[in-house]
């Protein structure tokens, strides 16, 4: 039987939402407070406003028990913890923009004046060092006007992967909680005790810390792999098979090292550059960071030289490009490396006719005039070339619908097809 506790998570997107369901199937009583009414109103439906698999069915079971969502702060009067989930938008310089957390700070502080209990206030979304310690606790305690042995504070970040946010949240590698005095990381333990998990506990900023290296850590693992097989390329090697001999190393490991067209979506580009700017900000010159960067800048363009190699001009020609999100199982297209492929495409005058399983909708916001089709065949049909942006399953099926391409010329992204005739970016 789990210890219920009585939980807010400021921030109904994403984060916060998987969040706060979680939190609910795991026995805790939750309010998901957010400033719009509308997300408001469909969480309390047990209706997920984003897709996410797994999460509608967590949310129908405890949405109106366990889990409520709200516009309001009432529930801090009595909670016992209080998660910061709010976003943090890339500056145009490429450091974290701390407006959101800043202003939940103070109205978490003003909302913890009346509670009777001891509360933690934790930091969930990825936050530079030094952010919980020096922006929200002193805008928490003097909004509040309570002292620390009143309210206590907390970083445990979050390590969710978009379309398995979930399983990830269910069956963590590790949970790590950062905080400065015991009594604070004491009761953020018992939110996960019946996690099967080992808890790491640090300093706040080592927390913080922990979560962007863990994210350009990856990145790295993803970029070093694209540089390999850019000069696999070369060399006429497969890269995956060099990458399955080098994976199976315990010490490196084999997930994250897929060769492509190199990462996208809300997290790895914008904390690599976050981290970058931090870095700079000390005096630094993070040479590392900033190549893991500069190669998944060049992996599209790689994509259009190879398209030109086989086809030549582009001017004029239909180019099919399949896979619109940033990976397979979203509809996100932040990041997304279709998006420096289409701008590449139609600066060299191609007429691109684009297809996606989710993700047309939001695309369709950045390129309103390019063609779209309701399946692969629609826009393979007629065109004289054709690229594989992301992994989504259904592409792995592609083949016949090849056939009905002007010329059978397929450069693909993301390592996913069965049939023959393609050629790999980097392998
Ligand atoms: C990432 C991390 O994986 C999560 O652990 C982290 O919590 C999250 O960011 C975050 O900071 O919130 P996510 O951005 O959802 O999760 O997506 P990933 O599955 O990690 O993929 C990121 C990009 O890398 C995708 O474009 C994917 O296609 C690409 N990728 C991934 C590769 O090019 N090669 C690989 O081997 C793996």
């Amino acid at each position: 039987m789990v210890n219920s506790m009585r939980i807010s998570v400021i921030g109904g997107g994403y984060v916060g939402l998987v969040t706060g369901t979680c939190f609910a199937k795991l026995g805790h009583n939750v309010t998901i407070i957010d400033v719009d009414p509308i997300k408001v109103q469909s969480i309390n439906k047990g209706q997920p406003p984003i897709f996410e698999n797994g999460l509608e069915d967590l949310l129908k079971e405890n949405a109106g028990k366990s889990l409520r969502a709200s516009t309001g702060y009432e529930s801090l009067g009595n909670a016992e913890l209080v998660f910061i989930c709010v976003g943090t938008p890339p500056n145009p310089d490429g450091s974290a923009n701390l407006m959101y957390i800043e202003s939940a700070s103070n109205s978490i502080g003003t909302a913890l004046k009346t509670n009777p209990h001891y509360c933690v206030v934790v930091v969930k979304r990825t936050v530079p060092p030094g952010t919980t310690e020096k922006i929200v606790q002193p805008a928490v305690l003097r909004a509040s006007r309570k002292t620390e042995s009143e309210i206590g504070f907390a970083m445990n970040p979050e390590f969710l992967r978009e379309g398995r946010a979930v399983e990830d949240f269910m069956q963590p590698d590790r949970i790590v909680i950062g905080c400065n005095d015991l009594r604070a990381g004491k009761q953020v333990a018992k939110v996960y005790e019946k996690m099967n998990a080992p808890v790491i506990r640090t300093g706040l900023t080592a927390a913080e810390m922990i979560k962007y290296t863990s994210n350009a850590f990856l990145a790295t693992k993803i970029s070093f792999s694209n540089e390999i097989g850019n000069i696999c390329k070369h060399l006429g090697i497969d890269v995956y098979e060099v990458m399955k001999g080098v994976g199976l190393d315990q010490r490196i490991g084999p997930l994250f090292l897929n060769a492509g067209a190199g990462f996208g979506g809300s997290c790895f580009p914008k904390d690599v550059s976050a981290l970058v700017s931090l870095a700079q900000a000390t005096g630094e010159t993070p040479i590392l960071l900033q190549s893991v960067l500069e190669v998944n800048e060049q992996q599209p363009h790689r994509m259009i030289a190879l398209l030109e190699k086989r086809l030549g001009n582009l001017s004029g020609k239909r180019i099919a490009v399949i896979g619109l999100a940033f990976k397979d199982n979203t509809d996100d297209i932040r990041d997304s490396r279709a998006i420096p492929v289409i701008q590449e495409l139609l600066r060299r005058g191609a007429s691109v006719a684009a297809y996606d399983p989710m993700a047309r909708p939001p695309m369709q916001k950045v390129f309103p005039t390019i063609e779209y089709g309701s399946s692969a065949a629609e826009v393979l049909r007629g065109s004289e070339g054709c690229l594989i942006m992301t992994e989504w399953p259904e592409f792995s099926r592609l083949d016949t619908e090849f056939d009905l391409m002007a010329r059978r010329i397929i450069i693909e992204g993301r390592r996913i097809l069965t049939c023959d005739g393609a050629e790999g970016i980097c392998w």
